[in-house]
């Protein structure tokens, strides 16, 4: 195995393919040790504290972290909403948080309103930081899930063709795995979104820069025959500032039995969760569907991280 050498996890550009590689084992070892019942590394981080630091709402995110840790045989320093319940709310900045943070905690996990603050707290901190979502920034372990799920239903990601629909302006889960998909060969990426939430241009540069083809499209069922994944997101209300816009936005890209059909046979659903209304609840029967099975192989990836940032010595 080669050399796991991140301190902080702050954005996907930080990965290359032999760190994904090490990442992708190591969950893979984990999620064989859970479904067998083994539990070898139920003691692995007995003697470690991981700080779960959420501004903004979350399930997945901080709940599979969470599990993962205890899994791991390590505890956890939580709080239900660190904006209203931690001293944020009296003014405490990022940084005195951080600094004080790391007193108490081996790794901290963040989730926070403001993109770049995940790298900021990192910068402030003495143990290791993970982002677990900063604003409309990043959030590179669902990127890692992500793509490890993709691995798990391809026999390669190179050559494969992905429409990213929905908030693509907001949406940093799209951001994240769009910034992963660059380490490979021959990649397609439509965008399908609302014209008040397109994807930024940064990002397409990047994609420009780093040979991975893309095209924006208005119609899904232009594109859904086309492709080998389609992820789908959710219009995230909560990030407009004019509800005029949401409500342009939301409602127009809805993947339902008949949009299913138009897909090929061996093309997957997926979605970051959770869902509003764009996909209908019939699809979850179609086998095609992994979203449920994408949110599980977090724990696998979380696991992973919290075991290759703070188990290594
Ligand atoms: N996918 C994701 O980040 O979900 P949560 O917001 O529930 O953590």
């Amino acid at each position: 195995m080669g050399r796991f050498n991140l301190e902080h996890v702050y954005e996907s550009q930080q990965f290359d393919l032999e760190l994904l590689d090490i990442i992708f084992n190591v969950a893979d070892e984990m999620k064989k040790d859970l479904s067998a019942g083994q539990r070898h590394y139920s003691q692995a981080l007995k003697d470690k504290i991981m700080a779960s630091l959420f501004y903004e709402p979350s399930t997945r995110t901080r709940f599979s972290f969470e599990s993962a840790m205890a899994r791991l045989g390590g505890s956890i320093l939580t709080t239900e909403n660190a904006k209203e319940f931690s001293s944020a709310a009296k003014g405490e900045t990022l940084y005195d948080s951080t600094r004080v943070m790391c007193g108490y905690a081996d790794l901290i996990v963040m989730r926070h309103n403001e993109p770049g603050s995940a790298k900021r707290a990192s910068e402030a901190s003495s143990v290791p930081v993970i982002n677990a979502g900063d604003g409309s920034g990043q959030h590179p372990t669902q990127a890692l899930l992500d793509l490890y799920t993709i691995k798990d239903c391809f026999p390669t990601v190179d050559g494969l063709s992905i429409a990213m629909v929905g908030d693509l302006k907001y949406g940093r889960t799209v951001r994240s795995l769009s910034y992963l998909l660059t380490k490979y060969d021959n990649i397609t990426i439509y965008f399908v979104s609302p014209s008040v939430c397109r994807m930024d241009d940064d990002l397409k540069d990047y994609l420009t820069t780093n040979n991975v083809e893309w095209q924006e499209e208005g119609s899904l069922e232009k594109v859904l025959p086309l492709v080998d994944c389609v992820y789908m997101t959710r219009i995230q209300k909560e990030r407009f500032n004019d509800l005029e816009d949401y409500q342009r936005a939301s409602g127009k890209y809805i993947l339902g039995l008949d949009q299913v059909k138009l897909m090929k046979e061996k093309s997957i659903i997926m979605h970051p969760l959770p869902r509003v209304d764009e996909i209908s609840r019939e699809v979850d029967e179609d086998p095609r569907a992994k979203y449920f099975e994408q949110a599980e192989n977090g724990i696998y990836i979380r696991m992973a991280l919290l075991f290759l940032l703070l188990g290594n010595d």
